[in-house]
């Protein structure tokens, strides 16, 4: 077996942690979440959220996982053995992410190449969805496959296995690049957002919360998922970032910094697409909430018109953005790996490499239906089960088997024997009562809304596949991965 790596420095381990929760979630994914739900009043719940949900759940991932040595299932399994499956079902919800994130990424690649000479032309809509996607009539009308995306998904997937391929050491040297140079590109483009003409439009629907919106649970619902898919829990990885920590490590301030971060981040990457929204409003003469900003669509339609119409430098802009997607992608596309293989590696005993290539040659097997024909409707779909009910229910799951049968109390003297700063009884609280009470409401709420209604309208045979992965695959998978010998047997 090989040893359980460490991060090289506190600093290598505060940018990966970073870098896994940065990504297209922040730029591609919070927009049009924000958008779809409430503009302001989102703003609202999402630092709610953050604060009753994010941050405790964060510093209880983290601090179990250094605790145990090990990812989630492993963690889980360790409290007690009966758990081990919620483990791994939490593992399969990271996996199937996986699968559609790097589809994502594909599109990506793909409109760098067409930043270079804005390829896209003056029909950015019509690019995105016929010439990119080539998209089908319907979920089950899978049409083909566009070899760019092809393409691009096997970039993505050799660029995640390459970053990862040494272990928690190259990860750290990696995230310099990854986390710094979107950073830089951000804030010029957040510059650029708020300052073109119309920007206050766009501005004061994402700055003006409507509270009346606030009644609304799936307005909550969507705000408590994001923040968990931001921040990257509720998945395995910030167990297994925590695993690799050196016993002595300031553990609370770290999981701050990593929040904190991210939220500014997100809240940032709001101002230019907010702004951008703004302008383009003023320029077709459509109010902000009628522009087509609904789904996955609002990077790969509203940035490239945005580009297009920006006074010069529009080709530099395409570029710099899309390769700052990209890189914010990237680390955290490993990432999602990497809470996949720790996972399997800690059970099952297989070398680093051998467990990186099968997960990575299933990946992107299994992302082959995200750039079909259908794709873009299967991944609106697996996206929402897999957030909406998925990390919803890992949270609720971990705080339960954490917090309560494991209990807080030991895990909260065991963070406070850690340097730096410490946490006190509304964590605990937050763990055990509110972040779980506000979960099962919501999630209550949206299964009735379920049932009443399919989701956006779907068929209901494509909604049942996706309930059916989320609630029978996924538990299937954890079972038979818990039943499953581990090395140790
Ligand atoms: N937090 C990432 C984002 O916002 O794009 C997504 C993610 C990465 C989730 C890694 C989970 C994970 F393990």
């Amino acid at each position: 077996m090989e040893a359980r790596g460490q991060w090289g420095s506190r600093s290598s381990f505060v940018l990966a942690a970073i870098g896994s929760a940065i990504g297209l979630g922040n730029i591609w994914r919070f927009p049009y979440i924000c958008a779809n739900n409430g503009g302001g009043a989102f703003l609202v719940a999402f630092l709610v959220a953050l604060i009753t949900a994010g941050i405790p759940i964060l510093i209880m991932e983290l601090s179990t996982g250094h605790k145990f040595q090990k990812a989630a299932s492993g963690s889980l399994g360790s409290i007690s053995k009966k758990y081990e499956w919620l483990g791994w079902a939490i593992v399969g919800i990271g996996f199937v992410i996986t699968t559609y994130y790097a589809a994502v990424m594909s599109w990506s690649f793909k409109y760098l190449w067409d930043a270079f000479t804005l390829a896209w032309g003056e029909n950015t809509k019509d690019f995105f969805f016929n010439d990119t996607l080539g998209i089908s009539s319907g979920p089950f009308d899978f049409g083909g496959m566009k070899t760019p995306l092809i393409i691009g998904l096997v970039l993505t997937w050799v660029s995640i296995v390459a970053c990862i391929w040494k272990g928690p050491e190259t990860v750290g040297k990696v995230v310099y690049a990854t986390v710094a140079i979107p950073w830089i590109i951000l804030v010029v483009l957040v510059i650029r957002g708020v300052t073109l003409e119309g920007a206050h439009a766009g501005l004061n629907y994402y700055l003006t919360p409507d509270f009346s919106k606030l009644m609304n649970p799936k307005v909550w619902l969507a705000a408590y998922t994001q923040v968990f898919f931001s921040l990257s829990i509720g998945f395995s990885i910030m167990f297994a970032y925590g695993s690799y920590l050196p016993r002595k490590t300031h553990m609370v301030s770290d999981a701050y910094i990593v929040a904190i971060s991210d939220s500014l981040t997100a809240i940032m990457g709001g101002f230019a697409v907010f702004g951008a929204l703004g302008y383009l409003s003023g320029q077709t003469g459509t109010p902000v909430t009628e522009l087509n900003t609904a789904g996955p669509g609002l990077a790969f339609v509203v940035y490239p018109t945005i580009i297009n119409e920006l006074p010069m430098l529009n080709k530099l802009f395409g570029v710099l953005f899309f390769f700052m997607l990209l890189t914010l992608g990237i680390d955290s596309a490993f990432s999602l790996v990497e809470g996949v293989t720790s996972a399997v590696k800690d059970k099952f005993g297989w070398s680093h490499r051998r467990t990186n290539l099968t997960v990575a040659v299933f990946g992107f097997f299994c992302g082959f239906l995200f750039i079909s024909g259908a794709g873009l409707y299967w991944l609106d779909i697996i996206d929402y089960f897999m957030n909406f009910f998925g990390l919803a229910i890992a949270c609720l799951i971990e705080c339960y088997v954490i917090g309560w049968v494991y209990s807080t109390v030991k895990l909260k003297e065991h963070i406070n024997s850690l340097p730096g700063m410490k946490i006190g009884g509304i964590w605990e609280i937050m763990i055990k009562l509110v972040a779980p009470i506000i979960l099962v409401v919501l999630l209550g709420w949206e299964i009735i809304a379920r049932i009443n209604a399919p989701y956006e309208n779907y068929p209901r045979l494509a909604e049942g596949l996706g309930a059916l992965v989320m609630f029978v695959l996924i538990p299937l998978a954890g079972f038979m991965f818990a039943k499953a010998k581990s090395k140790n047997e």
